[in-house]
């Protein structure tokens, strides 16, 4: 079990994507952990998970009317400590993980960006005034690390590249504002490193030896990141490994 001692006892949590690989593990070992009271499970066609610290709602977060209810919801049952953003998308209507230029669609683009970047930020702009400022608490969104500009000396994958680009300037500027209003939010993206997830299946073919690992190592490793960030932090992506990825 993770400790998660930084926190508040009794911590209250949102994980948007909840039905996501990732986001379902991290509703696992939240779930196990006995410093957590409720898990708020975020889904666009809701889940019912069996467990009794788990809520389950439901969360388009590209459309503003569902986020706004969502909130609402949320915010009548009092403030929380975490909230993790494990939503995010590499291929599928009209999204293709370009390998050249030739292969760059406006839709692809659009998606990408409303799915990786869009979405998130609009997610903070509801969400972060639910996360308790007399106390630590930390807004988390999935990025990676292909987002990095200095990371990048493969080339292809235009869209989401770029969309997860967009996301570490949202995160590093929301970081900016919060700190100027609020003590102790903290706000950073997380790399999750390579996991078997539907998102990756297609793309794991050249994953070396042991790189390629199961949503429940991830999770946990990253929730380890999360139990060690503090303000300085703020603004930064960090690897699973508690690395912080330049941008
Ligand atoms: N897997 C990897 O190797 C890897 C590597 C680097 C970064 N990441 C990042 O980690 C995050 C989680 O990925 P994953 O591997 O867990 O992928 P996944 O299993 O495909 O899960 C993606 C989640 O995003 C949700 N989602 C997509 N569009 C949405 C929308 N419009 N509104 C609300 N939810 C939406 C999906 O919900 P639905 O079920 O409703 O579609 C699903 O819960 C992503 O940001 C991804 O970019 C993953």
């Amino acid at each position: 079990m993770t400790p998660l001692n930084s926190f508040e006892t009794n911590m209250r949590v949102i994980v948007l994507g909840a039905s996501g690989g990732i986001g379902s593990a991290f509703i696992q070992l939240l779930s196990q952990n006995d410093r957590v009271k409720d898990i708020y499970a975020l889904s666009r066609q809701g889940l019912s998970l069996n467990d009794k610290t788990v809520y389950n709602l439901t969360c388009d977060f590209t459309e503003e009317e569902s986020l706004i209810a969502a909130a609402e919801s949320l915010r009548e049952t009092g403030v929380f400590d975490l909230i993790i953003v494990a939503t995010g998308k590499l291929q599928g209507e009209g999204m293709v993980p370009e390998k050249n230029i030739r292969a760059m669609t406006y839709d692809g683009f659009s998606n990408s960006f409303m799915t990786n970047a869009i979405g998130p930020a609009m997610t903070a702009k509801y969400f972060l005034p639910l996360l308790r400022s007399d106390k630590k608490s930390v807004f988390a969104a999935l990025s990676a690390r292909v987002g990095s500009l200095s990371d990048n000396r493969l080339g292809g994958w235009y869209a989401y590249r770029a969309s997860k680009a967009a996301l570490n300037m949202i995160i590093k500027t929301l970081s900016i504002e919060s700190g100027r209003r609020y003590k102790d939010k903290i706000i950073i993206g997380l790399h999750p490193g390579t996991v078997d997830t539907s998102l990756s299946k297609p793309f794991q073919g050249n994953v070396p030896d042991g790189k390629l690992f199961t949503p429940e190592y991830s999770a946990k490793k990253l929730l380890e990141v999360i139990e060690a960030t503090t303000l300085e932090d703020s603004g930064n992506l960090l690897a699973w490994d508690g690395e912080t990825i330049p941008f």
